[in-house]
């Protein structure tokens, strides 16, 4: 190989024409909402956001081309587009191509019956200075950059076909027509492939050209004896197919969010906060436990704010991964609910502030009176503490009253609303 091209301009075209069968939605696959957007849009931003890429070529259904071309240039939310790649001091950056509708990089063209007519159309419409090509499923809406570069990098290095892939963990068989297994190939050599997949525009051309079959265009560019390369594909990168996929991609959209469950003792924070966090998928700080840890590991009598502190630090580190958090504490005061707001803000968390109540004084104390500590060693507070304990008014909180409500009840009223 010769030294790698250090401007490369790539083309991508993003196939979504499918219908989308087993997705079985009312609209063709790539049109269905996930986290707010279209998976098209998904797929077309994340396009935009790499490096080098000049253009992007989506291939929709016939049907919808004018609509998504209303869309274009604006592609609504779209990131700014990624830095154009240096270039010696004092050269200024070449102009951006103007390709398709005016001021845009993205242009709408339709698809056809099979994904290889739809490759091909979208082909057709690269603009003429593109000498790198990718092709990317719009399914796989979900890619991350670092695929793109991968792919990109390989193919500048002189690799003509290149494409991403994952190493597998099931065993896999060759099968015939009946069922029968023909071979067993070692699994450590199968990878399962991705998009988007890279070519040389010289590649791609011929092997669509030469008007053979294959379920995607790297095995085009293979039946016409050309190398293909694979690069590590990424997790992320999963084409949606089912429902189950849509909810895999709909849960990793989610923006985390910190749910602040706070209250007097006795008013079921910590099985809410059990039952939240096991719906939400989110992470339980529970200070109660890590009071406990405090007063008996550190033999601390009194653990003062240093169990909210630790909180708060769990609590951003999770948020800061994305992970939604449930903090069960009694948050009583305006200082520890002005924490929890900043840590929220500072990870670009949502914030979700509960406070329960039991407005049945009576429930209440026999709830207090006849509880068990579940955390070994915790000393719970008795009826007294807790008509003693200071509270400030928390305007900001949705309250919710546990009294006469089972808890999975009072789950309900906080997942359906007031
Ligand atoms: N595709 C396309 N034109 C076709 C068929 C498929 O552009 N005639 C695109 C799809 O939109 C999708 C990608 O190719 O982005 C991968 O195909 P697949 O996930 O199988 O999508 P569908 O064919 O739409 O789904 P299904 O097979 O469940 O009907
Ligand atoms: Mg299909």
């Amino acid at each position: 190989m010769t030294g790698a091209d250090p401007d490369p301009r790539v083309g991508v075209v993003v196939v979504a024409a499918g219908s989308g069968t087993r997705l079985g939605a009312a609209q063709p696959k790539a049109l269905v909402r996930v986290g707010g957007r279209r998976i098209l849009e998904h797929a077309v931003c994340g396009a935009l956001a790499v490096r080098f890429v000049r253009q992007v070529v989506v291939v929709a259904p016939a049907a919808y081309v004018a609509e998504l071309s209303a869309d274009v240039p604006g592609w609504e939310g779209s990131p700014a587009p990624s830095p154009r790649p240096l270039h010696p001091a004092g050269v200024p950056d070449p102009p951006a191509p103007v390709l398709g509708e005016p001021g845009g990089r993205v242009r709408v063209v339709p698809g056809g019956a099979e994904r290889t007519d739809s490759v091909r159309a979208g082909l057709a419409a690269l603009g003429p200075d593109i000498d790198i090509v990718l092709i990317h499923d719009a399914a796989r809406c979900l890619t991350p950059t670092s695929v793109y570069d991968r792919v990109i990098a390989a193919v500048a290095a002189g690799h003509e076909a290149v494409v991403p892939g994952l190493a597998v963990v099931d065993t896999m068989k060759v099968v015939d027509a009946e069922g029968t297994v023909i071979a067993t190939p070692e699994r450590s050599r199968v990878r399962a492939i991705q998009t988007p997949q890279g070519f040389s525009r010289a590649a791609i051309t011929s092997a669509h050209a030469s008007g053979l079959a294959a379920t995607d265009d790297a095995g085009l560019a293979e039946e016409n004896g050309r190398p293909v390369r694979v690069v590590d594909g990424d997790p992320l990168a999963f084409k949606v197919t089912t429902p189950d996929d849509l909810e895999r991609a709909e849960r990793l959209l989610r923006t985390p969010t910190l749910w602040v469950i706070g209250g007097l003792p006795g008013t079921g924070k910590t099985t809410l906060s059990r039952r939240l966090a096991a719906f939400e998928d989110a992470t339980l700080v529970r200070v109660d436990s890590i009071e406990q840890a405090l007063t008996t590991d550190l033999d601390l009598e009194h653990p003062g704010t240093t169990g909210y502190a630790i909180a708060y630090a769990v609590a951003a580190d999770q948020l800061r991964l994305g992970r939604s958090v449930v903090a069960d504490l009694v948050n009583p005061l305006p200082q520890t609910r002005v924490a929890l707001r900043q840590i929220a803000e500072q990870a670009g968390a949502g914030i979700c502030e509960i406070r329960l109540v039991c407005s049945d004084a009576t429930e209440h104390r026999r709830r207090i009176e006849g509880r068990l500590a579940d955390i070994p060693g915790y000393v719970l507070p008795d009826w007294r503490d807790v008509t003693e304990r200071l509270f400030v008014a928390w305007p900001e909180a949705r309250v919710i009253d546990t009294a006469g409500r089972t808890p999975e009840q009072v789950f309900r009223v906080l997942r359906d609303g007031p």
